[in-house]
């Protein structure tokens, strides 16, 4: 009997919580029926105290995707597919065709001859050009050919095509605010009745218009850059010149930022790009953003630590840091690095942050 009464008190604390468990279940049951959940059961995945990221540290090496990209060749056409482009797809957010939370990336391959025929829409897309030489994306008018290295960028609504006059196939990187665009449900799109645009401006002439020191009289300030092409030609040496002064920084090396020449902002307001060289040897101090970012090893070799994940880099390669882990890049040889992120449009609504 000793042992019963001992027992009593707790059996009716047990009670009273499993009766309040049960009162609280029915209470969320009767609130679901209504479409109404209590804040209290989500408010740490709601309201994070730091970011919460979805996406893994990831690389693609170019040697396993140039060879199932050519496979596409024969299995399909440019104008049958409109845009013949495998996804690059983070490992964590299978099926979503997004490979940071906001951004889309494909390997995009054009034929000797072919025509990826003119279309528009909202999702703004750049190019960085991995292999081939001599094909050309046209935007709004012109006509820019392109070379490896070079970053390539069509705006919200801008006309597009593309064509491979060369005898070699060309391949490149299309990253797209996509994923971005469909948070906010404000996609638009729409394929023109001819599948090339007219051109009405000379080749190239907005990279030598607008990287001038010059601008057009009374030009209209518009929110994305002007400049259509960014060759590797004119931005590499830039950045071999600042290597060559120390003109390095501690965390991404002898690094610019792509800029829009009227503002002086972003290319884009909902992507933002760069392009670092790394001296040989090169160990970066430790770095985190929010903004989930895409590399590709435009030359070199080296590897990035990102929270204890060491993602090993060559020529093409392309490689995701998701936001707010941190990294640190090692370069076995001087190594040039281009990435892109939804850093402008983070700094936009005041919430890109960074930290060591
Ligand atoms: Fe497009």
């Amino acid at each position: 009997m000793a042992v019963a009464t001992a027992k009593k008190p707790e059996n009716g604390k047990t009670d009273r919580k499993h009766n309040i468990e049960a009162m609280r279940q029915d209470y969320y049951e009767r609130l679901a029926k209504h479409d109404m959940s209590p804040l209290w059961k989500v408010m740490g995945a709601l309201v994070p105290n730091e970011p919460a990221t979805r996406c893994a540290p990831v690389v693609w090496h170019y040697d396993d995707v140039k060879s199932l990209v050519m496979e596409s060749g024969g299995l399909i056409t440019a104008e049958e597919a409109t845009r013949r482009v495998l996804i690059l797809t983070n490992p964590a957010l299978q099926g979503e065709s997004r490979v940071t939370n906001t951004l889309f990336a494909g390997i995009q391959m054009i034929m000797p001859g072919e025509i990826a025929p003119a279309h528009r829409h909202v999702s703004s897309a750049i190019r960085f050009v991995l292999d081939g030489e001599g094909a050309y994306t046209a935007v709004e008018g012109e006509k820019a050919f392109m070379s490896p290295g070079d970053f390539v960028i069509t705006g919200n609504w801008a006309p597009h095509d593309h064509g491979n006059p060369s005898n070699k196939p060309m391949l490149w990187l299309d990253v797209l605010d996509a994923p971005a665009i469909n948070f906010f449900e404000t996609s638009f799109a729409e394929d023109f009745p001819t599948p090339t645009q007219e051109t009405t401006r000379q080749n190239g002439d907005s990279l030598s218009f607008y990287a001038s020191g010059v601008l057009p009289d009374g030009t209209e300030v518009k929110d994305r850059t002007p400049v259509i092409n960014y060759t590797y030609t004119r931005t590499r040496p830039i950045i071999e010149r600042m290597l060559q002064a120390g003109d390095i920084d501690k965390r991404h090396g002898a690094r610019v930022r792509y800029a829009n020449p009227v503002t002086g902002g972003p290319v884009l307001p909902t992507m933002g790009a760069f392009l670092a060289m790394l001296p040989k040897g090169f160990r970066g101090e430790p770095y985190r953003s929010t903004d989930g970012t895409i590399f590709v090893c435009a030359e070199g070799q080296g590897t990035t630590d990102v929270d204890g994940q060491v993602l090993e880099w060559g020529p093409n390669d392309v490689f995701v840091v998701p936001s707010w882990k941190r990294y640190v890049h090692t370069a076995a040889k001087q190594s040039v690095l281009f990435s892109i992120s939804d850093r402008p449009a983070q700094e936009a609504l005041g919430i890109w942050r960074e930290g060591k």
